[in-house]
């Protein structure tokens, strides 16, 4: 049977400028990165998906390297989009990236206008798409001329592949150096994909948002610290199927009984709040107004309808919160 999305989709999403673009991006996005490769159940991923639709949620967040193998998410994605999203493309803000290990020789990585162009060929290959909406260079690369880097946007642009071109895992200098340039194109920088939770303040010591000044918005990968600011840790055991089970970008042997008490002491703060703590991490990065989008994974639908909880009723933080969050995180 052919999906039919909810008609009141658009009633409970909040949509937030990306820095001086117009283009909005759904305070929650989702993220492709887990759970939807070679390995992933199909009938989950599309339900994911689905019920991320049915809530708001338009924009979906890949990478050329997004799997594992490697380029599966975007097939599998491009399967779904195709059978399910075909009258509703317009509806969706779908991104891209290259920067990250994509083939082997001198041309599958990092920063040079080969990769970027050939990258994002592939990508539209695997998604079955004309273009995609946002195109990231997926992190800085020292040893390419950040002209060459930012002029393949540019390009990308220009080809009708990409409409709109962001970079990610910039610090606040090389991303103030990235967006003169591509201003100097005529190609605005729309967004910085960074990494930012309660857990992981970088971009704070970096005062990104602040350099940024508006112009380039800011959207914040793991917010939950890939599932430990959630209920999945908190009783100290490592749950079978859980990304920490596997070990690889989630190490198990980083749940140790001193984070479990951090985090069961933030899941305290959160339930004073009548919040979760998943709920309680989303909250909390989307108090900066600066903040254009915050985007999450999720392995089912129930995970997703959790987060999606955290944009309902009141979600401000009184000085108290903030600083009992801050006590035992920074
Ligand atoms: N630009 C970059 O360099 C970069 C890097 C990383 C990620 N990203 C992007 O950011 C997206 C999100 O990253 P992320 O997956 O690390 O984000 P995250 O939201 O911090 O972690 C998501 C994981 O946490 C667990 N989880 C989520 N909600 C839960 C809930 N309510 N209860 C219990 N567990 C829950 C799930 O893991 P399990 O169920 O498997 O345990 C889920 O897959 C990626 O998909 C990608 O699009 C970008």
């Amino acid at each position: 049977m052919s999906y039919k999305p909810n008609t009141d989709r658009y009633e409970e999403m909040k949509y937030r400028y990306a820095g001086a673009s117009g283009l909005k991006l759904p305070e929650l996005s989702l993220g492709l990165w887990h759970n939807f490769g070679t390995v992933a159940d199909h009938g989950v991923a599309t339900d994911i998906l689905c019920s991320a639709f049915d809530h708001g949620i338009t924009h979906f967040d890949l990478a050329n390297n997004y799997g594992p193998e490697p380029g599966s998410a975007e097939t599998r994605f491009g399967q779904i989009l195709k059978k399910q999203f075909s009258s509703h493309r317009d509806e969706l803000i779908i991104s891209s990236k290259a920067g990250y290990l994509m083939w082997s020789g001198p041309y599958g990585d990092f920063g040079s206008r080969k990769y970027l162009l050939a990258s994002c060929d592939q990508s539209l290959k695997r998604m079955g798409l004309e273009y995609v909406d946002i195109f990231y260079h997926h992190r800085p690369d020292p040893n390419t001329p950040l002209e060459e880097t930012m002029g393949a946007l540019a390009t990308l642009v220009a080809q009708g592949k990409a409409l709109y071109v962001g970079i990610s895992n910039y610090h606040a200098k090389e991303a103030l150096q990235a967006k003169a340039l591509l201003d100097s194109m005529g190609c605005p920088c729309i967004l910085n994909q960074v990494r930012y939770s309660i857990l992981d303040r970088w971009t704070e010591e970096d005062n990104l948002l602040d350099a940024m000044d508006g112009k380039v918005g800011m959207i914040c990968f793991s917010p939950l610290a890939q599932g430990l600011l959630t209920s999945r840790y908190l009783d100290g055991r490592v749950p079978s199927g859980s990304r920490a089970s596997e070990n690889v970008f989630l190490k198990a042997k980083s749940i140790t009984p001193e984070v479990v008490e951090k985090l069961n002491k933030l899941d305290q703060i959160a339930k004073r709040r009548n919040q979760s703590l998943s709920e309680m991490a989303i909250s909390w990065l989307l108090k900066d107004e600066r903040v254009t989008s915050v985007l999450i994974g999720a392995s089912s639908v129930a995970q997703l309808d959790e987060n999606l909880k955290a944009l309902k009723g009141d979600t401000g933080f009184s000085k108290e919160d903030l600083k009992a969050i801050d006590e035992l995180t920074t």
